[in-house]
């Protein structure tokens, strides 16, 4: 299961740079700039969240913990932020997101049968969600070579529990790793601007993109309808050697910005790491893998912990930059 979470595609290079890059950036703060109290809080597509930092849709949460995405959904409520449940949870979208508060959004994958991707959208509408995710950056899964290694399998009794009423509930068995099986037998390997045409026109709900490294496809996506965009390598699970995402985010936004909202995600670690990215023009940022190792270690109290280590640390942040309101931060922040 750690190796599962923690792991990246082949070489794991775009998995340590994601975090090193942040690391690199410098903060070039101001001094006296008489901050009291500082605020935290934002929007995503029009819905308040009491600070930028959002939970990003990872599979399989009751491997780290019974209560699962129960949990999540609940530590993300009691922050106040934004919750992006994955399709590949192990509890029902039904239940999780009656648990969960707004904002709630539901993360999608094109199968290769529309029917299946359909009914998943029309179940999430009836269930509250607040917006379609569409991942696009997994027409098939990276190579994983610890999955591959330890034959990553679901213990008995865990499912893909979204999938299961569509009879895909579960991991097909064989050599390597279930999930890359899974994701070769039934995700849309051709999947392209059609698609998110055609996603765009079969919901009312708005449609975020998630896993965008470039500006020209950042460009494409939002004229196709996606009202926000994710600048993310899938925590370098993907592609590896893709870029680090502090690094294409800035021009991701030079292209798209003034299109629809774009947020970021990957390798974000601290709150400074999240101030660097709305320095960067991000709305708003995804967190992972900290998430997870929350769960693992206290369950909801630990993700719990996550997200107000995350918030205290951009508090300090913003005081220690000179920046009162996230709206006062800018690229003068990252240069001399
Ligand atoms: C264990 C794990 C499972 C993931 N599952 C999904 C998923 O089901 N759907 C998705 O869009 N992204 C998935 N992701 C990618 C995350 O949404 C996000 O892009 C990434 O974790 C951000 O990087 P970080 O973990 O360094 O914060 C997963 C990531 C991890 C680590």
């Amino acid at each position: 299961m750690c190796d599962y979470y923690e792991g990246g595609a082949l070489d794991e290079i775009t998995l340590v740079e994601n975090t090193t890059g942040w690391e690199r950036l410098k903060l070039h703060y101001r001094i006296l700039a008489g901050v009291g109290t500082r605020d935290t809080s934002s929007t995503v597509l029009g819905q308040p969240v009491s600070m930028p930092i959002a939970v990003a849709p990872t599979a399989f949460h009751r491997l780290a913990c019974d209560e699962g995405e129960l949990a999540t959904a609940r530590a993300a409520k009691a922050a106040g932020t934004l919750f992006i449940l994955s399709a590949l949870s192990n509890t029902a979208m039904e239940a999780v997101f009656a648990e969960a508060a707004s904002p709630r959004w539901f993360q999608l994958y094109i199968y290769k049968d529309r029917e299946i991707t359909l009914e998943l959208v029309r179940r999430a509408e009836a269930a509250g969600a607040e917006a379609i995710v569409l991942t696009v950056d997994a027409p098939g899964l990276g190579t994983r070579e610890r999955d591959t290694r330890n034959r990553f399998r679901l213990p008995d009794g865990l499912a893909v529990e979204n999938l299961a009423p569509l009879g895909k509930g579960q991991l097909p068995e064989g050599q390597g790793s279930s999930l890359a099986a899974y994701v070769r037998e039934n995700f849309k390997a051709d999947i392209g601007f059609a698609d998110l045409d055609w996603l765009c026109g079969s919901t009312r709900l708005p449609v975020v993109v998630k896993g965008v490294c470039r500006g020209d496809d950042a460009c494409r996506a939002a004229e196709y309808g996606a009202k926000a965009l994710v600048v993310s390598n899938h925590g370098g699970r993907q592609l590896d050697t893709a870029p680090a995402t502090c690094e294409v985010l800035p021009h991701v936004v030079d292209a798209a910005g003034d299109l629809c909202e774009i947020y970021v995600d990957g390798g974000i670690r601290r709150g400074s790491d999240v101030l660097k990215a709305i320095a960067l023009g991000a709305r708003a940022v995804l967190i992972g893998r900290p998430v997870l190792w929350g769960l693992c270690v206290a369950g909801e109290p630990g993700a719990t912990d996550v997200l107000s280590i995350l918030r205290r640390e951009l508090d300090e942040a913003m005081l220690l930059c000179g920046c009162t309101r996230l709206s006062d931060v800018s690229r003068w922040l990252l240069a001399p």
